[in-house]
């Protein structure tokens, strides 16, 4: 039994759990049986009592979901997210274990404000929020901040990063990397090169030059994942790309990967599907960073997170208010919900439609994450002496994407009105049953 990390709640005494009919990875037909959080059978037709029983009538069992990249902005902006909310949009969308980003505020550059998002979100119970620490004192780009008291803190802090900022002062990244290789922690970078970007809200092509709108070219992202590459082939032991956005960055951490260079790199689900088109609206709910790019770019990411060149996938959930949202697209906040449609999206654009399995998706959704930011406890095989950190998707479940039905406190999605055919129907946290017919458990008040 693995409940390794400092502060995490052991499951409840003797609680047991029965899971019938389920299909682990989309193969043979299961019951699975779980006691204190741990799976202690597996097979057809268990003969045993539980002290809970969920048939999954042949639905797709996946380890629990793990998202590296999600912002659930507690502390400062409770107005859009909580932990309470944001562990309940996780738990609802398959998710056991999530990474929230540092730009909080305060932001999230001392061991103290990591532990109190840490230790919160345990007693809440119904998702594992790891915060992410930021590179830079105040994301300012100027100091480094210690990675060393936030990793040996309660919260051990594994990931750090700047994201929503670039670190753009290539020393100070350098340095970074430097002293995450003797920390033994991962790195994270938005890569954004602002004096090319400029802040633009809109991807530099045909649309928006068409709408009026100023550009951000690929460049901006390219020549940072190039950058950063360099560095940490000379300085560096491992580094993670946030939510890669280009057919060039494809091929640079295509070249990367392929001298030996340790980076891993993430992709939304919103930069496999949409593009810039949807700008047409002026929409601000269609404003990210980085923007939504070309059906080019699009191809290339699917063709690479297909290929392994892209590790996984992160939702870079990122909830606004409306007030942040409805106004001239120039002057949206960037940022999409994205923990409740994820798996949905991912299960129809790559299983239903052939090209991988469910095998797959285990992988891109939970096992390489995991793996990725060296999390114990999640992303594990689905076998006898694992922890109960598991996901049920029902593959043939038809729904309609509503914003205002979501558990999120926020409501901008991109994906209001649209129909999806799969659907996480109930989520396990160590035994816990934290979302069940498709409905969040309630969170612990604390
Ligand atoms: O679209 C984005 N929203 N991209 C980021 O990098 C930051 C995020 C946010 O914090 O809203
Ligand atoms: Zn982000």
């Amino acid at each position: 039994m693995n409940f390794p990390e400092t502060g995490q709640l052991a499951p409840a005494a003797s609680e047991s759990l029965l899971l019938k009919n389920v299909k682990p990875y989309g193969e043979d037909l299961v019951d699975v049986f779980i006691e204190d959080g741990v799976i202690t059978q597996m097979g057809a037709s268990l003969e045993v009592s539980a002290d809970r029983e969920i048939d999954g009538h042949g639905q797709i069992l996946l380890p629990g979901l793990v998202d590296m990249h999600v912002h659930l902005r507690e502390p400062g902006r409770e107005d859009t997210e909580t932990l309470a909310t944001g562990s309940a949009a996780a738990a609802k969308g398959g998710f056991t274990a999530v990474f929230t980003m540092a730009n909080t505020i305060p932001v999230m550059d001392q061991p103290t404000i990591a532990e109190s998002v840490w230790l919160k979100s345990q007693a809440i119970g119904l998702c594992d929020v790891h915060p992410i620490g930021s590179i830079t004192k105040g994301l300012e780009g100027k100091e480094i901040t210690e990675f060393g008291m936030m990793a040996r803190s309660a919260a051990k802090v594994r990931m750090f990063s700047d994201d929503g900022k670039c670190v753009d002062n290539p020393m100070i990244m350098r340095r970074a990397i430097e002293y995450a290789k003797g920390q033994d922690v991962l790195l994270a970078q938005h890569c954004e090169d602002l004096r090319l970007s400029d802040g633009a809200p809109a991807h530099e092509g045909q649309t928006a030059a068409r709408l009026g709108l100023r550009g951000w070219p690929r460049a901006a992202e390219e020549s940072i994942v190039a950058r950063d590459s360099l560095l940490t082939r000379d300085y560096g032991t491992r580094m993670h790309i946030c939510h890669l956005s280009t057919v060039g960055s494809v091929e640079l951490v295509k070249w990367a990967k392929a001298q030996g260079i340790p980076i891993t790199a993430e992709v939304t689900p919103h930069h496999l599907i949409l593009t810039d088109k949807l700008l047409e609206s002026y929409d601000g709910v269609y404003r990210v960073n980085p923007p939504l790019r070309e059906d080019h770019d699009t191809a290339a990411l699917r063709e690479a997170l297909l290929d392994g060149t892209i590790d996984c996938v992160a939702t870079d959930h990122a909830p606004h208010g409306s007030e942040e949202k409805c106004v001239e697209f120039e002057h949206a906040r960037p940022g999409m919900l994205g923990l409740e449609t994820s798996l949905s999206i991912i299960a129809d654009t790559f299983v239903r439609s052939g090209l991988a399995d469910w095998r797959w998706v285990a992988k891109v959704m939970s096992e390489r994450p995991a793996e990725i930011v060296r999390l114990p406890g999640h992303g594990r095989p689905i076998a006898v002496g694992e922890p109960a950190n598991l996901t049920l998707v029902d593959p043939e479940r038809t729904w309609v994407a509503r914003g205002e039905e979501m558990d999120s406190k926020a409501e901008n999605t991109p994906y209001e009105g649209m129909e999806f055919h799969s659907k996480v129907t109930t989520t396990i946290l160590r035994g816990h049953v934290t979302c069940a017919e498709g409905k969040a458990a309630e969170p612990n008040t604390v």
